[in-house]
């Protein structure tokens, strides 16, 4: 037995053939960064465009380029390119086809540009894209949810703090929570747009080149705003991605809040609402079950997301500037982050256009737990002067009467009440059933409907200036 041989046995595991195997398996992006081929090859072709103007290789050899970076785009959307695990990545799988289709032209393609650059000037046009996605997708969820704000703008439910019900709220308010909520996510990932608006290209392995290159064109071909302006961050900075992740771990929160809520609200304990059949699946024993799949799995997926911000941020903790390999490392968790994310997104904004809400259990639920014992207090304080504190104890005394008599706030008699404050007079009923417990909290951002109104019509105009 050889002594290379009793190494491979060693620590050669599965890769039976050396370590050249192992350096191949640990090295090769392609299985993964191949979904960058659309951003590669456009990437490519603005590159050699910028080439050709400025003098640096010839008209012929950049239309021979374009035209075979064209051929392989259609063999790749084809299913008939073969990517090979020995060249690595996807720059190289398309430089090495492009040399198979043209020649030796092929070879001028790299001039005055590195795989630095270029990865760095692929995936920010791929999360761009992906950012511009899940703009859109938020668009449509915030749109949802004004559309069920408004027909419960005063449909009244239990308000929790605690998980305990607090005070009579409106479904519609509910809902209004949740567009501000989206709302933010949305305005956050235009700002890493505006951010990631700069292009990395030509900042070539990291010092920039000697070649009379034109930045200022290829960032205007590819979209950007501008050329990144100092070619050692060009190449070392993946804030972009973890922008992108920072946005789509704070958005799946909100998702897995809105479906932790949605569950519990399916529940037939609270009944609030129930979820259409397509969200939903059966049990394969207890015929009488509805399981909310969907929103398990979004309340699940989001760890899924926030790992991978915190992955690509462990990543990134360690490098000197500027590129290093660990980099390559970026890319499964931003491509997996962004299929989840969307995936979260889709569903979200199908169960809460589908769900059947049931008003009367809400309403039903809003009554209990003495959850107008804070208009009560507020109404000895108005009408007779009380200083709060004092009202807060009176309505104390009225709440355990209530809970002795086993009855609602609203069914204790005025004579019960008189005997916790004999001033108080049969007005107060008037602020201890829910409906006008509500109607009652005009405040700005208050639960009146009028106010949810008011609420829905801020976001529909605002929206629909964005
Ligand atoms: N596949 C590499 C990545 O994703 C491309 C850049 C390689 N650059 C290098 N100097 N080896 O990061």
């Amino acid at each position: 037995m050889s002594d290379k041989k009793a190494s491979n046995q060693m620590w050669g595991g599965r890769f039976a053939s050396g370590p050249a195997a192992i350096m191949e398996a640990i090295n090769a992006s392609i299985s993964f960064d191949r979904k960058l081929y659309a951003q590669d090859i456009r990437g490519s072709i603005a590159h050699s465009e910028m080439l050709a103007e400025t003098g640096i290789i010839s008209a012929a050899d950049q239309e021979k380029i374009a035209h075979g970076l064209n051929t392989i785009l259609t063999e790749i959307e084809a299913g008939t390119f073969e990517f090979s695990t020995r060249l690595e990545d996807i720059h190289m799988n398309v430089e090495a086809r492009l040399a198979e289709l043209i020649g030796p032209a092929a070879g001028r393609l790299h001039t005055a540009r590195s795989r630095n650059d270029q990865v760095a000037v692929d995936l920010r046009l791929w999360v761009k894209d992906e950012c511009l996605r899940v703009a859109e997708a938020l668009k449509g969820l915030i749109a949802a949810f004004l559309e069920r704000a408004e027909e419960h703008a005063a449909t009244v439910m239990p308000g929790f703090t605690h998980m305990q019900a607090a005070q009579p709220v409106t479904f519609g308010h509910h809902c209004m929570a949740y567009v501000e909520m989206f709302s933010r996510d949305l305005s956050r990932v235009r700002d890493a747009i505006e951010r990631m608006d700069e292009s990395p290209l030509g900042a070539a392995a990291l010092a920039g080149t000697s070649f009379p290159i034109d930045r200022h064109k290829t960032a205007k071909d590819l979209g950007f705003r501008e050329p990144m302006r100092n070619s050692l961050d060009s190449v070392s900075d993946r804030d972009f991605a973890l922008e992108f992740l920072g946005v789509a771990a704070i958005c799946a929160t909100h998702l897995s809040r809105l479906a932790e809520e949605i569950i519990i609200w399916s529940t037939p304990q609270f009944g609030f609402v129930r979820l259409s059949d397509s969200f939903s699946t059966g049990s394969s024993i207890m015929p009488q079950k509805k399981n909310p799949d969907a929103a398990e799995l979004v309340r699940g997926k989001t760890g899924r997301v926030t790992g991978h911000l915190v992955g690509l941020l462990t990543v990134m903790k360690g490098m000197p500037l500027t590129y290093g390999k660990d980099m390559q490392e970026d890319k499964e968790s931003v491509f997996d982050a962004a299929e989840t994310l969307d995936l979260m997104l889709a569903a979200m904004t199908g169960m809460v256009r589908d769900m059947t809400v049931n008003a009367a259990a809400m309403k039903k639920a809003a009554g209990a737990g003495y959850s107008t014992a804070t208009d009560l207090a507020d109404w000895l304080v108005r009408a007779l002067g009380l200083p709060f504190r004092e009202a807060h104890h009176v309505t104390g005394r009225a709440v355990a009467l209530a809970e002795e008599k086993k009855v609602g706030l609203d069914r204790l008699s005025l004579q019960d009440l008189q005997s916790v404050h004999p001033d108080i007079t049969a007005d107060i009923f008037s602020v201890l059933a829910v409906q006008n417990s509500v109607k009652s909290r005009v405040s700005f951002g208050g639960t009146a409907p009028s106010e949810v109104r008011k609420q829905i019509r801020y976001w529909k105009k605002r929206l629909a200036k964005a």
